[in-house]
């Protein structure tokens, strides 16, 4: 038996990188999965890479009211309900200390990390509860359980994410909704890749260097490591899990001081 067999999922975030990976691992498990972006090209990567009658997409902002109403409601016409809720999609902006920082740049970071997220579970709650429970799965990061400098928005805004898991499990346990956060490390994706474009222009080769040194395991995490995860809280094995912050980090957090 597939582990998410018949499931109904939504994947934010979805047009590449972590949720690309999961969208492929939960179709392969038995579900049928709708992924979420604002970039319809990166939707259809995603889309025809899993090359699957049970994947669909639909073009939506995480930060928007409407858009959220929309791609839930056309998750569940298409399905005909709601089981799982990955909380994807986020945002890196922009790098400095806080002087430096422009609020237009913290306001961006907000509205699509926290907003967002907090939208996907105010909306996605009737419909899961009409299905007796089911799992959301928010992707905070290591930068939601540490501070790192140079990175206050999205460190705030990760922080948020893991008080919106916390506080969405105590009201989500009584209609068996299930609301858990994951903290992953260092990727090697996109997001990645843009950081070490933007802090070491030129030198991109040393700063992710840098990074993995300061890995204990040594290296960059990889999609499909943390889908892995997201599988685990998104099936009935995590049955117990609630309110948790668990890392796919290689370490990353608990070697920090
Ligand atoms: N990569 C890492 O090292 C790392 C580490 C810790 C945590 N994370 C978290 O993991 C999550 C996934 O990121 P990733 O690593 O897979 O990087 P990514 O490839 O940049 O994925 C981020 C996704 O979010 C989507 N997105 C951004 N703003 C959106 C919006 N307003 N509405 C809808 N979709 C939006 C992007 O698609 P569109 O451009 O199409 O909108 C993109 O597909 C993020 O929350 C990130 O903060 C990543």
């Amino acid at each position: 038996m597939k582990r998410l067999q018949d499931k109904v999922a939504v994947i934010t975030g979805g047009g590449s990188g972590i949720g690309a990976a999961t969208a492929a691992l939960f179709v392969q498990e038995g579900a049928r999965v709708v992924v979420v972006g604002r970039n319809e090209e990166k939707l259809r990567k995603t889309m025809q890479a899993i090359n699957h009658e049970n994947v669909s997409y639909t073009v939506a902002d995480v930060s928007q009211v409407e858009d959220t109403q929309r791609y839930l409601r056309e998750t569940v016409e298409r399905h005909g309900g709601l089981d799982i809720v990955v909380s994807n999609a986020g945002i890196q902006g922009e790098f400095g200390p806080i002087s430096d920082i422009s609020v237009e740049a913290f306001d961006s970071v907000m509205a699509i990390n926290v907003r967002g997220t907090w939208l996907a579970i105010k909306y996605a709650f009737p419909e899961l509860r009409k299905r007796g429970g089911g799992s959301i799965i928010l992707t905070a990061s290591a930068g939601g359980l540490n501070g790192m400098g140079i990175s206050s928005p999205y460190v705030a805004s990760k922080h948020a994410v893991v008080g919106l898991a916390r506080a969405g499990a105590i009201d989500g346990a009584p209609h068996g909704i299930r609301v858990n956060a994951v903290c992953p490390g260092p990727v090697d994706n996109d997001m990645m890749t843009n950081v070490e474009r933007t802090l070491g222009a030129g030198n991109e080769a040393q700063v992710r260097a840098w990074v993995a040194g300061r890995v204990p395991l040594k290296r960059f995490g990889s999609n499909e490591e943390v889908a892995k995860l997201n599988l685990f809280l998104a099936s009935g094995d995590s049955s117990y899990c609630t309110g948790g912050t668990y890392t796919v980090d290689g370490g990353w957090s608990a070697s920090l001081p």
